[in-house]
């Protein structure tokens, strides 16, 4: 069984390669590029394709990945908004996920960012290595005691959830589905009692047509004057343009952003030599309340080591035309 590995890095082969022999009969080759229309006819005579969530997984890849005769495509990540799922289920095509794979990872960045952009940190690691030590602009407020309001409680904002609780914080929750894990601390309420109760907001759902821009200037005027946002879900959540409208509101103390709409073209790419013609981001990175990371949530030993595994493990579920709870497709 060969897998052409889309977009791959160093750290994605030193989390697989040592576990080939686990996994007898799987051979990978590694390539650069992403995978994306031009590039998916590489994939003739391999079994499957690998990919990751900048990947351009839409109808038209999957109809050339399906002329080249590749049948399973393994997402190496939880969100699949970037796969274009019944056009998969159309032509027959598996497509497997990995869910869930350190849901810990993702949360304790979500709680890194709402601090960081709290305390300041960005700023205060670059003042003090500048022989500035004063205070000017550092000042934060206490987190024990605020509301913190998760937006998606699934395995993700769970585990935020319990950290939020850890710092003493009151945790208020919004789903369709309540998580019964969560049912000892977390009040579920309307979204719109959300936004007006919270003190920080962290966003754990799915991007769908019924999430796109759930952060908008209406939501964001229901919401608190001082409060923190944090993304580490999927950019598109969040209207970028009347996020910065928001920030000129003056309405965040603090926004901290994992993931934001134009990530595409950027993530895990070194662009510090490239002239930004049209950056919306770059006008988000002017405000000195803003921080923002490079889609790295994921990115622990643990959660690499979590999803090279399942991913193989998933490859030969697809040999044995098995599904399982990874299927999406
Ligand atoms: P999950 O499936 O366990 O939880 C998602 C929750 O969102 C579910 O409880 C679902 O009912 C809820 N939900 C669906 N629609 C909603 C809506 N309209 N409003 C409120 N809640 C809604 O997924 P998990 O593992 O917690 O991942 C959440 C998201 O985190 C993924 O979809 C992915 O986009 C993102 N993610 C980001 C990573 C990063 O590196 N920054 C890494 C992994 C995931």
């Amino acid at each position: 069984m060969k897998i052409l590995f889309y977009a791959a890095k160093v750290y994605d082969k030193k989390s697989f390669d040592p576990l080939m022999e686990r996994f007898p009969g799987i051979e990978i080759d590694y390539i650069d590029h992403e995978l994306e229309p031009m590039t998916a006819a590489l994939a003739e005579g391999y079994d499957a394709i690998c990919a990751f969530v900048s990947a351009d997984v839409g109808a038209k890849t999957l109809e050339i990945l399906n002329e080249k005769g590749v049948k399973t495509v393994l997402m190496r990540c939880a969100g699949y908004n970037n796969v274009d799922v019944e056009k998969a289920k159309e032509l027959g095509i598996t497509v497997k996920i990995v869910p869930g794979y350190s849901p810990e990872a993702v949360a304790e960045l979500a709680m890194g960012l709402a601090l960081a952009v709290n305390r300041r940190l960005y700023k205060a690691y670059n003042k003090v290595r500048e022989n500035d030590y004063s205070l000017r602009g550092l000042r934060g407020v206490n987190f024990y005691k605020k509301t913190a309001g998760i937006v998606g409680t699934g395995k993700i904002g769970a585990a935020m959830a319990r950290i939020c609780r850890g710092f003493g914080m009151k945790v208020i929750g919004y789903d369709m589905y309540e998580n019964p894990a969560l049912k000892d601390f977390v009040e579920y309420v309307s979204l719109d009692e959300l936004f007006a109760r919270s003190d920080l907001i962290s966003l754990h759902c799915p991007l769908l047509d019924s999430t796109y821009h759930m952060i908008n200037i209406e939501n964001i005027k229901k919401m608190k004057d001082g409060v923190i946002l944090v993304n580490t879900s999927r950019g598109a959540l969040v209207d970028t343009d009347e996020l910065i409208e928001g920030i000129r509101l003056n309405k965040f103390l603090g926004v901290g952003l994992d993931v934001y709409e134009e990530e595409t073209g950027n993530v895990y790419e070194d662009r510090s030599d490239d002239i930004m013609m049209h950056s919306v981001t770059a006008r988000l990175l002017s405000f000195p309340n803003v921080m923002i990371t490079s889609h790295q949530g994921f990115y622990t030993l643990e959660a690499l080591n979590a999803i090279a595994e399942t991913t193989l493990q998933n490859m030969m579920d697809a040999s044995k035309g098995e599904r399982t709870k990874n299927d999406v497709a």
